[in-house]
């Protein structure tokens, strides 16, 4: 391998520049090119390269959102889409890629691989944490920051008014944000897709924490959640049901894919490029890098875009215990 490849797609996130500072300067690291494809596979068909050096990427590593530009591309889906992409890559001369994405991008990284003869290595990046073979996504722990400085926030003009709030959260089909904020922030309850409470419950538990002498209340809800009802349903549903509480909803939104990473999202994307490039020149190919145990893991990105990653339900129970 003499020149690789480094593209962002998909959702941005937090760290994302952190990983690709990595990748460019452990190829520097190891004397091999570095190119960075504009906008994902989009600038990929467009044949849109940028030379990367390790000086090139100086003053990144805090920055959010992604220099490279990112993009959901619908053409990368097409086989003619793909074969552009394919010769604007050879007439470059770049010999394998990596991916910092989600898991459409990897498939969109798998599928190619299978059809030219390319390597890939997959970097997950995305706030929501969907992805099976890894403990964190790049983004995840920053969007979780984000969110409980916010949730705080909220806390103090919902206390002032004594009203309950609706907090809705990002996290797409994954609860993984709304559970963890969830009890960061003191959530009287918490609704997530893995999880259906029931409008029932909801209502007993709003009941029980205004019995027990609360007069304000949050609750987070997973944007993906399958109550039935969407979040302004929620509030007219239990406005509805109960005259106790003064009801606001707060949608978050993409603020939460903002910002400077953490520090965690920071070491994690230096540790998972160097884990990319290098697995990239030991001859591996189709592989995601993660964090497992914290140690640096590789699984097959087939895995990883068909496995499950699980929501820790033992945090529910310890949410439960917390609103006693
Ligand atoms: O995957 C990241 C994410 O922010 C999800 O949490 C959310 O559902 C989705 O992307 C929003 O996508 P878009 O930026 O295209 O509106």
């Amino acid at each position: 391998i003499k020149k690789i490849g480094v593209l962002t797609s998909g959702g941005d996130a937090p760290g994302m520049n952190a990983g690709i500072r990595s990748v460019v300067r452990t190829c520097a690291f190891h004397n091999i090119e570095c190119v960075g494809i504009v906008q994902g596979y989009q600038g990929m068909i467009r044949g849109e390269f940028i030379p990367m050096d390790a000086r090139s990427v100086k003053g990144i590593i805090n920055k959010g959102g992604t220099i490279l530009k990112t993009a959901r591309s619908k053409d990368f889906m097409t086989k003619e889409g793909r074969k552009v992409a394919y010769d604007q890559l050879k007439k470059e001369g770049v010999d394998a890629l990596v991916v910092i994405g989600g898991d459409g991008s990897f498939t969109g990284a798998m599928v190619f691989s299978a059809e030219y003869d390319m390597p890939v290595m997959g970097i997950p990046g995305t706030i929501d944490n969907d992805i099976f073979g890894t403990t964190h996504t790049l983004g995840y722990d920053t969007a979780l920051n984000t969110v409980v400085e916010v949730i705080d926030k909220i806390r103090d003009t919902a206390s002032s008014h004594d009203r309950l709030f609706f907090v809705e959260v990002m996290g797409r089909d994954a609860g993984h944000i709304a559970l963890n904020v969830g009890v960061a922030g003191g959530a009287e309850e918490v609704l997530i897709p893995e999880e259906n409470l029931g409008l029932d419950r909801l209502l007993e538990s709003l009941h029980r924490s205004k019995a027990s002498g609360k007069s304000s209340s949050i609750v987070v809800v997973a944007e993906g959640d399958k109550i039935g009802k969407n979040v302004f349903e929620l509030k007219d549903y239990v406005d509805e049901h109960m005259s106790e509480y003064e009801v606001r909803v707060s949608v978050l939104g993409h603020m939460q894919r903002g910002g400077s990473p953490s520090c965690f999202d920071r070491v994690l994307a230096s540790r998972m490029g160097v884990k990319a490039v290098e697995s990239l020149l030991e001859g591996k190919s189709n592989f995601m890098v993660g964090l497992l145990n914290d140690v640096m893991s590789l699984t097959p990105l087939e895995q990883a875009i068909k496995g499950q990653s699980k929501i820790n339900l033992e945090l529910l129970r310890v949410s439960d215990i917390m609103t006693t």
